[in-house]
């Protein structure tokens, strides 16, 4: 977006002080917004990348209470780290969580600025904004998709997106231009709640907008039309998952990821067929019995994860031995007893407690 379409909006700190006014009489009460600190700032941000506010707040509960400041986490073991993590996702956002704990901890104070943060793991721009415009008013704009329909619907922008990073790249020099220098942190946060709680995606409540005088896609009656993306092209996936126990019944297959993969790593899931050497075809012959299954979204993918109990006999015990031998370290027995303490993947963790941890 050019200088002469920023320009277009034309009233930047009235709308400033309107947002800012319904915002102080209606955030949301949240935990980090309570007396916050760089600390609670940085964690709670990490968390919302990619989950929201409700399923957010009991993981960051017990995280201050475990790990109550930047020294505490440095400190911390990894799989401390990632087990407190077990059910968020995104596993790389609590490793890289540690890792900037322990880049802080050897700083004599921490950043100030977008650009130092923007240097640190798992700092991306819309973090970087989050956290000096909150912790050190610097008057850097979040830009997200929920930033990107508020201008897009403001300014009646019908420009085509192919996706909605380069919506916010577009949109970052208007989301700057009306950040101001009074209070970023709460105009970025301000525009967070707007777009949780007004201006939804589909029927946004126009109706109690605190900006609607400012809003040409309000004044036309058409604020579902902006902004316009190209429709994410949806994946569906299939996958079998097994349930197997070795021959004494006290210990379970597990499949965990290598320390390198982009997934999961180190994370342990129920293996998939081919995991253990097997087709699905094997699983159908080898009398599976089936115990349920589920759907989930992740980023485009549509998946389906169908989970069988396997009962193998001597035939098949041997090659999945031959499997576990040569998986380098990805496969594991562990005893049932152990199971509540490993970390698995929250979706797994769910099935096996609701089906199978009864053993
Ligand atoms: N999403 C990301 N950061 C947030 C914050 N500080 N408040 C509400 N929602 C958010």
């Amino acid at each position: 977006m050019n200088e002469s379409r920023v320009n277009e909006f034309p009233d930047k700190a009235s709308f400033r002080r309107d947002l800012l006014a319904w915002y102080r009489a209606n955030a949301r009460v949240l935990p980090w917004r309570t007396a916050p600190t760089l600390y609670k700032t940085v964690v709670s941000e990490f968390m919302l990348q990619q989950t929201q506010i409700k399923t957010a707040l009991p993981y960051f509960e017990r995280w201050m209470r475990e790990l109550p400041g930047f020294a505490a986490l440095a400190s911390a073991t990894e799989a401390r780290v990632v087990k407190l993590w077990e059910g968020l996702g995104y596993y790389t956002r609590a490793r890289n969580l540690h890792k900037l704990a322990r880049a802080i901890a050897a700083l004599p104070r921490p950043p100030r600025t977008p650009e130092a943060w923007l240097a640190l793991p798992g700092v991306g721009p819309y973090t970087a904004a989050a956290i000096t415009s909150i912790s050190f008013g610097a008057p850097a704009a979040c830009v997200d998709g929920n930033v990107v329909r508020i201008l897009a619907r403001l300014t009646a922008n019908d420009t085509g997106f192919r996706d909605s990073a380069s919506a916010a790249k577009y949109f970052a020099p208007l989301a700057n231009a009306l950040i101001g220098t009074t209070n970023p942190g709460d105009h970025n946060q301000a525009m967070m709640e707007l777009g949780a709680t007004v201006c939804l995606r589909q029927n946004p409540s126009c109706i109690i907008c605190p900006v609607r005088a400012h809003c040409a896609a309000a004044r036309m009656s058409a604020p579902e039309t902006f902004p316009r993306l190209a429709a994410k092209k949806i994946e569906g996936q299939k996958i079998a998952r097994i349930w197997v126990l070795d021959a004494k019944r006290t210990a379970v297959l597990l499949h965990r990821a290598a320390p390198s993969a982009r997934r999961l790593a180190g994370i342990f899931e129920l293996p998939a067929p081919e995991n253990l050497g097997l087709s699905e075809k094997d699983i159908a012959a080898k009398h599976a019995k089936k115990i349920t299954e589920q759907k989930r979204s992740i980023t485009r993918y549509r998946i389906t994860e169908i989970f069988f109990e396997l009962s193998p006999g001597a035939a098949l015990r041997k090659r999945m031995a031959a499997q576990i031998a040569g998986s380098n370290g990805t496969l594991h027995w562990v005893p049932l007893g152990e199971l509540p303490r490993v970390t698995l993947s929250g979706p797994h963790r769910r099935i096996v407690d609701a089906h199978f941890a009864k053993e």
